[in-house]
């Protein structure tokens, strides 16, 4: 029998792996309401929202000021972004080098972190320069996506249109010609729906990084690096990869007993808070079935709604139903974005909720330091090197 170890607690050995509901942080950000499938942004509901037509920048000024724009401060907050969204030649070369060689998000970790260095603020951490950096990256994401979407198809990187709302140009700069006004509203949909969501990963990696009291950059890459896993925002790059693979809806059976075989987890299923529907995923589940009707790949919500209703009969007693990522990846494949282009999608909305959080923290701000339970031994002897 193996010698027991020593184990070193501390405080208390009643930890869950995964911080799951640890409590970090007060907020008045937003709410995910897990047991009743509903989000709150600052009191708000996602449906009030999204259905309000005024786009991502009511959300983004929503959550970076913590109450709804009036009408004037709208129209001057959407200027405010529109003039923000330029980005530095240095960038723009960076991104011709790079983009075609790396995956997109990789090259807007490392764009973000180059705007840092061009930044001669960038070490300046007060609450007035780290909103105004907050500010200038919600307008200037967009324009680095797009300009990694044109570079990886061998097009010319389109500047940005500031006549134009923040989700119409982003569909512009990535894709060029008209954007029509349903795709636009749809953007902002998708956009205002990924813009905060707690204490997520990346949300959790980027306020732990900016409470060391560094830049903001540094922290909003921690906060990139995060959402770019699989099990974070990385998710609806891969959802989509099975219903492609599935190909046909009557395979959707076979393809599902065989993965369960396997023991492999159904991508775009699941959530740490969430045991009911994710709201993000009812909203998203028509406007999936009105995109691929559109584009002429219905097959691919078949499959989708085939699979959904296998895996909730199947595991829905356990609190496992879609998440957000579930049908997003089929409205972008309508909208004719590249899958690999979903996440940095994903990134430009929640950089919004990343800065809230940061700026909300900040003037309390307090170095996480959380410690683990200690396993290892602790009198190991040491011998010299020439001895063991
Ligand atoms: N498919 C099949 N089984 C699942 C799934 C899934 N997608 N998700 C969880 N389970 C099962 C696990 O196998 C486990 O079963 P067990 O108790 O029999 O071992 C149980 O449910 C709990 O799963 P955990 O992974 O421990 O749950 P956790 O809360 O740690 O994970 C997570 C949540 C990471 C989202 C998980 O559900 C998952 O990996 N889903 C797939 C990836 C995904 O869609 N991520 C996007 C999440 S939304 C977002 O971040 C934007």
């Amino acid at each position: 029998m193996a010698e027991e170890k020593p184990r070193q607690f501390v405080g208390s050995t009643e930890f869950k792996k995964g911080l799951e509901g640890a409590i970090t942080n007060e907020s008045k950000i937003s709410y995910v309401d897990g047991a009743n499938g509903k989000l709150i942004y600052c009191g708000y509901s996602i449906d009030d929202l999204t259905q309000g037509g005024q786009g991502f920048e009511e959300t983004a000024y929503l959550l970076l000021h913590g109450r709804l724009p009036k009408s004037a401060e709208l129209d001057a907050f959407k200027k405010d972004l529109a003039g923000r969204r330029t980005i530095p030649g240095e960038v723009k070369d960076f991104l011709k080098g790079v983009a075609k060689r790396c995956h997109p998000m990789s090259s807007l970790r490392s764009a973000i972190s180059l705007l840092g260095c061009l930044n001669p603020n960038e070490f300046e951490v007060t609450v007035d320069n780290d909103m105004e950096i907050a500010l200038t990256l919600t307008a200037q994401f967009p324009t680095v996506v797009g300009a990694i979407q044109r570079v990886r198809k061998d097009q010319p990187i389109i500047d940005p249109d500031p006549s134009l709302g923040h989700s119409e140009d982003f569909l512009h700069m990535m894709t060029g010609g008209k954007i029509e006004p349903r795709m636009a509203e749809v953007m902002d949909m998708a956009l205002i729906l990924h813009a905060e969501h707690g204490m997520n990963a990346s949300t959790f990696s980027a306020m732990v990084t900016n409470s060391s009291l560094t830049d903001m950059y540094s922290s909003i890459v921690a906060g990139i690096g995060s959402l770019k896993g699989p099990l974070h925002g990385g998710a609806n790059e891969a959802t989509l990869k099975p219903f492609i693979e599935i190909g046909d809806p009557a395979k959707t059976e076979t393809w599902f007993h065989n993965s369960k075989a396997e023991k492999r987890k159904v991508m775009g299923f699941g959530h740490r808070v969430y045991k009911a529907y994710d709201p993000r995923a009812v909203i998203f589940d028509p406007i999936a079935e009105e995109f691929s009707g559109k584009a002429g790949t219905s097959h691919l919500y078949e499959i989708a709604k085939k699979l959904e209703a296998l895996v909730v009969a199947d595991l829905g007693g356990k609190g496992i139903f879609p998440n957000v990522d579930y049908f997003s990846g089929v409205i972008y494949n309508a909208m004719g974005i590249d899958t690999d282009m979903f996440t940095p999608i994903f990134a430009v909305a929640r950089i919004a909720g990343w800065s809230a959080r940061i700026l909300e923290y900040l003037p309390e701000n307090r170095l996480f330091r959380p410690r683990a339970v200690y396993v290892g031994d602790l009198e190991s002897g040491y011998v010299p090197i020439g001895q063991r």
